[in-house]
C-alpha cells in the first residue's frame, strides 16, 4: 500500500540542503519514504492524501523522559511555584511511589503519556529508568520501559536512596543493577549533581557502562556548575542535558567534542532555573537538541512543540534551529541522524515518521504559542493520530481543518 501526501504549503525535510521546500509531494510506503519531488512530478499511487496547503516535518525526537514512574509530585510543583526551591531529593518521594506500583501500572502510566506525545507529533522517544533504585525495581522499570520507548536509558546513578551507603549503592549500580538492566538500555546515564553524584562517582558508572556495550548520557550542570557537561565532553559522551550553568570552558569542551547539549526549556520553567545559553552554543558549533523531560518532578509535559515555542520565544533560537533541534538534533544526540535508521529527517529509504500542522509554516510552532497544530502523525508509515477530521472521498483523503 503506497500513499501520496499532496497539498503541502511547506516541506521541511532537514536533508543537508536545509531547504524549506514549497512545490513538493512525498509518497511512503512500507514504514519508509519512497518518493520525495516536485508535486507536479508526483507518481501514482494506491492512495491520496491531500493536506490542503499545510506545513509537513520530521515527527519529533523526544530523547529525555522519565516515563516508568507512579504517584504524584502536584503538591511539591505548587509549593515550589510558592517560592521553595527545587532539590534533588524529592526524586526519592517518586521511588517510594514507583515502588509500590505493579509493572502494569507502570507500563499503563509511560504508555498514556506516550500516546500523549504522539498526539503531539513526537514519533521516536526515548525513556529512562531511575525511579526504582534496587535492582528488582531497577529491573521491572527497564523492562516496562522498553515496552513503550523506542531507546532505553539506565539511570541507577539517579540518587543514593537514603537506606543505602554511598559505596555500597555505587556498587550496586556498576555491578548487579546494570546487569539485570542490560538486556532492555542503550544508555546509560548518571545524575552529576550536588546532592547526587560528583564527577568522579559519575565517571566510574558510565565507564562501566561503557564497557558494558551501552553509549553515555549525562545529567549535567542543571543546578550549578557540577562538572558534569565538562565530563561528558571528555568521555565522548552522546548528549549532555539540561546544561543551565555553564562556565566558558564547558563551552569549549563541548564545542571541542561531538557531544550534544540536550536542552530542557519547559524543565527550565518548572523549576524556575535560569535557560541554558543556547544562542552561545550555536554560536560556538555546539550541536544542541530540545527535549520535555518529562517526569512528575521537575517537567511534567508531554510536549515538544511547547519545548520549541519556549527555546524560540526565550532562549533566542530562529524557528528553523528549534525544529532542527527538537527534530535531527535530537536524533544526532542518540546516534540515530544518519545511515538507514536515521529519524528525525525525511529522505528517500529513510522512516516515514512526519507531521502535519494546522499551518502553512513551521513559523507557527512559535508565532501561535499554546495552539495546538498538530494536524496528523504517521509513525513508520501509519497513522497514529486519531482525532483528526477527515473527509473522505473514495481513495481520496483530504484533511479537515
Ligand atoms: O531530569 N535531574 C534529575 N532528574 C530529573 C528530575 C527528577 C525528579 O525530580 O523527579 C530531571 O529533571
Amino acid at each position: 500500500m503506497t500513499e501520496l501526501i499532496t497539498g503541502i504549503g511547506e516541506l521541511t525535510t532537514h536533508d543537508d540542503s536545509g531547504e524549506r521546500r514549497h512545490d513538493a509531494a512525498l509518497v511512503i510506503g512500507d514504514g519508509h519514504i519512497l518518493w520525495i519531488g516536485p508535486a507536479a512530478q508526483a507518481p501514482a499511487a494506491d492512495r491520496q492524501t491531500d493536506v490542503g496547503g499545510r506545513a509537513v516535518l520530521p515527527g519529533w525526537v523526544d530523547t529525555h523522559t522519565h516515563l516508568v514512574f507512579g504517584g504524584d509530585r502536584s503538591a511539591e510543583f505548587e509549593a515550589r511555584m510558592a517560592g521553595q526551591a527545587y532539590a534533588a531529593g524529592g526524586i526519592n518521594t517518586t521511588v517510594a511511589a514507583t515502588r509500590a506500583a505493579s509493572e502494569g501500572e507502570l507500563v499503563a502510566t509511560a504508555r498514556g503519556l506516550r500516546r500523549e506525545a504522539e498526539a503531539q507529533g513526537t514519533t521516536f522517544l526515548e525513556t529512562k529508568t531511575g525511579y526504582g533504585l534496587d535492582v528488582a525495581s531497577e529491573a521491572r522499570s527497564a523492562r516496562a520501559a522498553a515496552q513503550v520507548a523506542d531507546v532505553v536509558t539506565f539511570l541507577g546513578a539517579h540518587i543514593v536512596p537514603p537506606d543505602m551507603d554511598r559505596r555500597d549503592y555505587l556498587d550496586l549500580v556498576t555491578g548487579p543493577m546494570l546487569s539485570a538492566v542490560l538486556p532492555y538500555v542503550q544508555f546509560i546515564d548518571a545524575f552529576c549533581e550536588q546532592g547526587a553524584f560528583d564527577v568522579e562517582e559519575t565517571r566510574e558508572v558510565l565507564l562501566v557502562g561503557r564497557a558494558a556495550g551501552l553509549g553515555l548520557r549525562v545529567h549535567g550542570n542543571q543546578l550549578g556548575f557540577s562538572g558534569g557537561v565538562r565530563l561528558a565532553a571528555e568521555l565522548g559522551a552522546h548528549s549532555v542535558d539540561h546544561c543551565n550553568y555553564l562556565e566558558p570552558a564547558d563551552i569549549d569542551a563541548l564545542a571541542a567534542s561531538t557531544t550534544v547539549a540536550t536542552l530542557l526549556p519547559a524543565c527550565d520553567l518548572s523549576t524556575r532555573q535560569p535557560f541554558p545559553p543556547a544562542r552561545r552554543l550555536l554560536d560556538a558549533g555546539v550541536s544542541i537538541a530540545l527535549a520535555t523531560n518529562c517526569n512528575p518532578g521537575t517537567s511534567y509535559t508531554t510536549s515538544m512543540p511547547f519545548c520549541v515555542a519556549t527555546a524560540v520565544l526565550q532562549m533566542g533560537l530562529t524557528v528553523g534551529e528549534a525544529v532542527w533541534a527538537a527534530t535531527r538534533g535530537a536524533a544526532r544526540s542518540l546516534g540515530r541522524d544518519q545511515g538507514a535508521d536515521a529519524v528525525g529527517s525525511l529522505f528517500v529509504g529513510g522512516r516515514a515518521d512526519l507531521q502535519v500542522l494546522n499551518a502553512p509554516s513551521i513559523s507557527h510552532l512559535a508565532y501561535r504559542p499554546g495552539v495546538p497544530l498538530t494536524a496528523s502523525v504517521w509513525r513508520r508509515g501509519v497513522r497514529v493520530d486519531s482525532d483528526v477530521r477527515c473527509e473522505r472521498q473514495g481513495a481520496q483523503t483530504t484533511l479537515g481543518g
